[in-house]
């Protein structure tokens, strides 16, 4: 059994300004379904454990009423609220703690991003069960590997190692190293060897197994929670997991996936998701164009009318009292341009 918990608390700040400080990327849906990234992924999580019971969530103050409305059957007690996010390494000390003291330090916990876009169901279920089993059976901290496409730089990168076993007829392989968000040159040299995959940023391990590991790595961010509870956490280092123990743990495993992953970075995702053939822009707007093509275009109201001439590879949006326009390789940037918007405000 699997208790898989959804990490909930982060911005998705390059979808702006369809994401906002109010409405964050899990809280939308980009692939036109009616169900939002965090709903999609908790009906995919659901059927992995117990049903909603054995779901747990952990999110920022700001938003935590958001995800009570959008995950209505969530148990009130399996939704972890943080006073003020502290990164990943901080929530998922946290949860350890809670679900270990609930259900004892054997429990498998799975961690997962709120805002991926995952294309085979049954395939991911299939690799969750195999890790599930990994994880029981070891004193590991499982990954799932991405075989990589091309040099990124807002990944981790997982070298394989030894063949340790089969899971579920998928083999599964110890990690060499752990690499964070390389820099170009060096996801290069990566790449070449033909030895690395991507971190799908989900991991999967007992709660004992992990608490350890992070005495053992992380003692600034699990002592003080654990001798002076919640009242910390606004202070505890602000960590991702990637650093604070995938990058230091030699317990590490990783099974190479293949159910079909995008973790929908920013606008640049929805065209790997939506393009067509036939149509030579994305368009969820109404979109008059006049030899425009490679164009993203998306309004929220869909009266909004959307003229363009003579473009090529930018993406427009327009929402509420914002209208975006910005070319493909450069969207990374909102992020900045936030910042001077936040000053000037
Ligand atoms: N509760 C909570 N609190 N959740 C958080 C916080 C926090 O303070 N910060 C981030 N999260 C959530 C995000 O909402 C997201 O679902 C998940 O944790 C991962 O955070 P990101 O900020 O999206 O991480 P990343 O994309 O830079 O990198 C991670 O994911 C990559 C794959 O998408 C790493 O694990 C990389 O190694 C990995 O390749
Ligand atoms: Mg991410």
């Amino acid at each position: 059994l699997l208790f898989p918990v959804i990490l909930a608390g982060g911005k998705g700040e390059r979808f702006w300004p369809l994401s906002r400080k109010d409405r964050p990327k899990q809280f939308l849906s980009l692939d036109g379904s009616s169900r939002s990234l965090l709903q999609a992924t908790a009906d995919r999580l659901i059927k992995l454990g117990d049903g909603w019971d054995s779901l747990w969530v952990i999110t920022s103050s700001q938003i935590a009423e958001g995800v009570r409305q959008q995950l209505p059957d969530l148990p009130v007690e399996n939704l972890l609220i943080e006073s003020e996010g502290r990164d990943t390494a901080a929530a998922v000390a946290w949860t350890s703690l809670e679900i270990k003291q609930r259900y004892g330090e054997d429990a498998v916990i799975g961690f997962f991003p709120a805002d991926h876009w995952i294309a085979d169901e049954e395939a991911f279920a299939h690799t969750l069960s195999a890790a599930t089993q990994l994880a029981a059976s070891t004193a590991a901290i499982v990954t799932l590997g991405i075989k990589p496409t091309f040099p990124s730089t807002g990944y981790g990168y997982i070298e394989q190692g030894e063949k340790i076993g089969s899971f579920n007829e998928l083999p599964a392989y110890h990690v060499n190293r752990f690499t964070e968000k390389p820099n170009r040159e060096t996801a290069e040299t990566f790449l070449s060897t033909g030895r690395f995959s991507w971190n799908s940023g989900m991991f999967v391990f007992r709660a004992g197994v992990v608490l350890e590991e992070l005495h053992t790595h992380a003692p600034e961010i699990i002592e003080p929670l654990e001798q002076q509870g919640l009242d910390i956490y606004p202070q505890l280092p602000k960590k991702s997991i990637d650093y604070a123990l995938m990058e230091k743990t030699t317990l590490a495993y990783v099974l190479p996936v293949d159910f079909g992953w995008d973790d929908l970075g920013d606008w640049n995702a929805i065209e790997r998701l939506l393009k067509t053939e036939e149509n030579p822009n994305v368009e969820l707007a109404t979109h008059v164009g006049l030899d425009t093509q490679g164009a993203i275009i998306y309004a929220s109201n869909p009266e909004d009318v959307v003229v363009t001439i003579g473009l090529e590879d930018v993406v427009i949006v327009r929402d509420r009292n914002v209208t975006l326009v910005v070319k493909k390789e450069r969207t990374q940037e909102i992020k900045q341009i936030l910042k001077i918007l936040q000053s000037d405000s």
